[in-house]
């Protein structure tokens, strides 16, 4: 099939064979110029001896190429497409000297790939295959080099130059120009070089590890943001003590640097000592960022730091491996962030929140067209699979191992799995290997195969279990039968091993003590069985009266529980489950429950009033329960999304969910009306602002009851309510308080919501994040009428608005097809249209961005009509292009292939 990059090759995971060569040194001189960068690229290579003698065939991707000297000398070379293939290099595997000049044009690189300009500054992203837009190289993860970068640029524009390792060298040169010359101690792959080079300034922490050695930290940002910058280095100090605490792993680098950048595709980047992020995940006072910002900060520079060993120390052998990294890395930044909540509780919050990403956006990735194993097989285009499977699936399966092993065999996994592997570019297996071969006595050690195939089978499975209660025999059968569904290329499934915890509750609510047949006596509760065959009975014995079990606890495995709960069983979790997860889950199944049945037009649940007595009771006691934080509170009250709820349906009806939502939504909002004046009387004031969870779960809580206030008010046309919030959204200390006092007036359709909005964008015009927010809160506001699409398309007009940046283009664009169901799926098809007008447009400056956007249809066969019919329509309309890229091919064929 054809496409703008001509054919699109699948890459398989099975054709991996090592390199024909070996880069060993590199030494890159950049002459920095926004409209033509001239990079002289000398490399040290030899032939790897373990491989047949062949050419050596170097990547290239929009570059001019002007030289190429072997040892000094011209050279014959010829282009293979993109490939440069050098035929007559010195025979033998004596290393020989490369040389390549080429000039690139960093100012017309809108892909964000390899180098390109920002703000008048120059950045860097090379993964996953940036590099060879910046030179001619093998640019691929298992060839490791170690690199010398002269940066050389104009001084008065360019006056910071920045690139891994060590600052060795820096001086004048003619014209106003200067130079730098770093050298990193570290080999490294392609796609962890950086450098930067600007007008910058730095926030600098001193600071000395347990080990004694003394590193110098530093957060770089545009001149009039270094008051945002103190959470970003307080979370960078955490996360340097935090990992030499839990896993001994402490800083290898003198010196590490942060540096924020407002145009970046994603989240940010572990480039070696030099992380680039998004200026969404760096920058934040309490005026202008929120709680969830504060958190996210502190989870993604986490994040990248522990890809310091996780990534980059250990790296992967090839791309199908992309879990290596980012499953252990996302699984170590979860631990991070919990480890620093301390407290029980604010840990089973962060737990819950986690597990929520994972249902409502991997669960159905898993299930649609872009389904794929932690390890994929094949893929077309790398950068289409950084996805929440390899990320958040990924975590999970690292989490399992965990679990199987103890939090101290895990540690001492990651001992050996270093001892092993430090500096090498290894596989999946090589990671469970090591942590079970430090733990030869454990349930991992022993179901290693098995427990493997986590990696290799796509789908999310279903642990279905029944449980009998013999009222004569005392025995309670619990029966947990597994199964997984097809998924493209895999039709059936083989049993996966599932650690399952468990726990009984008595009539009391209080955990019974557990003990199987053939046990002597019974064993301490929480406990985790391991099920790893079809299905397997658990006999439990000394049970005085029936019990309610509490399945799956902590979420133990990424998985589907269908158990028959009664609506009392749940309530009766939902009181007492000792398992916070649990009993959030409880809450949760009973919503999804009175959804499904409004929607399925059964009788007790009215579409007015889709939920029932004594759930709204359940949560009115959650509300005032004096035992539970608020944080637990304000999700125990929120209730499950359009999208996860539309994932518990077989046929989708998009506009039915938002309505039964929105009925429910009204229904906690005017029966427990009362109740939300008390929770925001008790949690409105949190004094000095600082971003702990205590502090903001009482502030989520709070907005959470204006919202619902808001809604209430709207309804019985009171003015009360509504004007407290613009007088909160006016007076409010931080942007916590302040944006969830405006959201509350846009969500609940207010008429006061217009100009609450006027002023907001008055207030922060010049602060781009919070234009993000302010566009996206409109994007993302209920449905009424359809009145969102017309609302987008002005939003699109609107001065603020690029479609170049990729934070504005989310914002509006993404928040809309991808974050407002109801908005989008329109029976008139315009959502549709406006998708596909926008992939197409944005996929010729910015294809990552066009192809994330373009997985907005990928539940499209599950619509009813007359929206799976022009949701195809669309797709087909795009993937009928002859000029897509290879990311926005990849998607929509795989999409029209469902
Ligand atoms: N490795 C980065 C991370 O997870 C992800 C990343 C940043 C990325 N920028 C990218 C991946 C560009 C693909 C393309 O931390
Ligand atoms: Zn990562």
């Amino acid at each position: 099939m054809l496409s703008r990059e001509g054919n699109s090759p699948t890459i398989h995971r099975a054709d991996y064979v090592a390199p024909a060569y070996w880069i060993d040194t590199v030494e890159l001189c950049f002459d920095l110029d926004p409209a033509k960068t001239r990079v002289l690229n000398k490399m040290t290579l030899r032939r790897n001896a373990d491989v047949p003698p062949q050419p050596l065939k170097l990547h290239g991707e929009e570059l001019n190429l002007a030289r190429v000297l072997v040892n000094g000398q011209g050279t014959s070379f010829k282009m293979e497409g993109e490939l440069l293939v050098l035929e007559n290099l010195p025979e033998g595997t004596e290393s020989f000297d490369l040389e390549i000049f080429t000039t690139c044009f960093p100012v017309k690189n809108t892909k964000l790939m390899g180098l390109y300009v920002s703000n008048d500054s120059f950045f860097t992203q090379c993964e996953a295959e940036g590099f060879r837009r910046i030179t001619y190289f093998l640019d691929r993860p298992d060839v490791m080099a170690s690199y010398t970068v002269t940066l050389r640029a104009d001084k008065a524009k360019y006056p910071v130059l920045l690139s891994n390792g060590n600052l060795v060298e820096q001086g004048e040169l003619a014209e106003g120009r200067h130079f730098a010359k770093w050298v990193d101690p570290h080999k490294k792959p392609a796609y962890l070089f950086a450098l930067v080079a600007g007008q910058l300034v730095a926030r600098e922490q001193r600071i000395t590890s347990r080990a004694g050695k003394n590193h110098l930290l530093q957060v770089y940002v545009r001149p009039g943001d270094l008051d945002k910058t103190e959470h970003a280095m307080n979370s960078l100090m955490h996360s340097v003590a935090w990992d030499e605490a839990r896993f001994g792993l402490s800083l290898d680098l003198e010196r590490f640097m942060i540096v924020a950048t407002s145009d970046f595709n994603m989240g940010a980047m572990e480039n070696k000592g030099l992380n680039i992020f998004n200026t969404k995940y760096v920058l934040a006072n309490q005026a202008t960022a929120t709680d969830t910002d504060y958190s996210n900060i502190e989870s993604v520079v986490g994040h990248e730091y522990f890809h310091n060993w996780t990534g980059n120390r250990i790296t992967c052998r090839d791309w199908f491996q992309l879990s290596l990294k980012e499953g252990l890395t996302v699984f170590r930044d979860q631990e991070f962030s919990q480890d620093l909540c301390g407290e029980a509780s604010a840990r089973a919050v962060k737990r819950i929140e986690d597990v929520r990403v994972l249902r409502t956006a991997q669960f159905p990735e898993d299930a649609g067209p872009m389904a794929h194993p932690v390890r994929p097989d094949s893929y077309i285009e790398i950068s289409n699979f950084y996805t929440v499977t390899i990320y958040e699936k990924g975590a999970e399966v690292v989490r399992m191992m965990q679990t199987l092993v103890g939090r101290d065999g895990f540690a001492k996994g990651m001992k050996l799995y270093f001892e092993r592997h430090d500096g090498q570019a290894v596989t999946c297996d090589d990671f469970a290997q090591a942590i079970a071969d430090a733990n030869p006595a454990s349930d991992l050690a022993r179901l290693l195969p098995q427990f493997k195939r986590w990696y290799s089978q796509a789908g999310t499975p279903r642990v279905h279990a029944e449980g009998v209660y013999d009222a004569v025999a005392r025995s309670y059968t619990l029966t947990l039968t597994q199964s997984c569904p097809p998924t493209t290329g895999q039709p059936t499934k083989e049993p996966f091993v599932i650690p399952v915890g468990l726990g009984l509750l008595g009539t009391s609510g209080k955990d019974l003590p557990l003990q199987l047949e053939g046990e002597a006596a019974p064993m301490a509760t929480p406990r985790t069985f391991v099920l790893t065959q079809a299905s397997e009975t658990l006999r439990f014995v000394n049970v005085d009266v029936e019990p309610v079990p509490s399945i799956l606890r902590g979420f133990t495995a990424p998985v589907v529980l269908e158990f028959d709960y009664s609506d009392a069983q749940l309530l009766h979790l939902l009181a007492n489950d000792s398992d916070p997860f649990n009993r959030w889950e409880a809450g949760q199944r009973l919503a999804v429950r009175s959804a499904i049945k409004s929607i399925a037009g059964d009788a007790g649940a009215t579409r007015a009033n889709p939920l029932n007595d004594a759930y709204i009771w359940a949560m009115r006691n959650v509300l005032h329960h004096p035992g539970l934080d608020a944080a637990f509170k304000e999700l125990v009250l929120t209730l499950p999304s359009e999208t996860y709820i539309a994932e518990q349906l077989a046929v989708v009806d998009p506009q039915q969910i938002h309505a039964v939502r929105e009925a429910m939504r009204l229904q906690l909002a005017t029966a427990l009306q009362a109740d939300w004046e008390a929770a925001y009387d008790t949690n409105h004031d949190t004094g000095a602002y600082t971003p702990d969870p205590l502090s903001s779960g009482r502030r989520a809580l709070a907005g959470m009851a204006l919202t619902q206030l808001c809604i209430a008010a709207v309804a019985s046309g009171d003015a009360v309510w509504p004007g407290k919030t613009l007088q909160r959204f006016k007076d409010a200390g931080n942007m916590t308080d302040r944006f969830n006092a405006l959201a509350a007036l846009v969500s609940s359709g207010h008429p006061l919501a217009t100009k609450a909005l006027q002023r907001f964008h008055a207030m922060f015009k010049d602060e781009a994040l919070v234009i993000d927010k302010w566009f996206s809160l409109q994007a993302s506001a209920p449905d009424r009428g359809g009145n969102i699409l017309p609302a987008v398309k002005q939003l699109m007009k609107h001065h603020d608005f690029s479609l170049r940046n990729p934070n504005r283009a989310r914002s509006v664009v993404s928040t809309y097809c991808q974050g407002n169901p109801a908005g989008f799926h329109r029976a008139d098809a315009a959502g549709y249209v406006f998708w596909s007008e926008r992939v197409i447009e944005l996929d010729a400056m910015n294809p990552q961005v066009a192809a994330r956007l373009a997985r907005a249809l990928d539940r499209w066969s599950k619509l009813a009509e007359p929206y799976r019919s022009a949701a195809r329509e669309a797709i087909a309309r795009v993937a009928a292009r002859t000029d897509l890229s290879k990311d926005t091919h990849e998607v929509v064929t795989r999409a029209l292939a469902d």
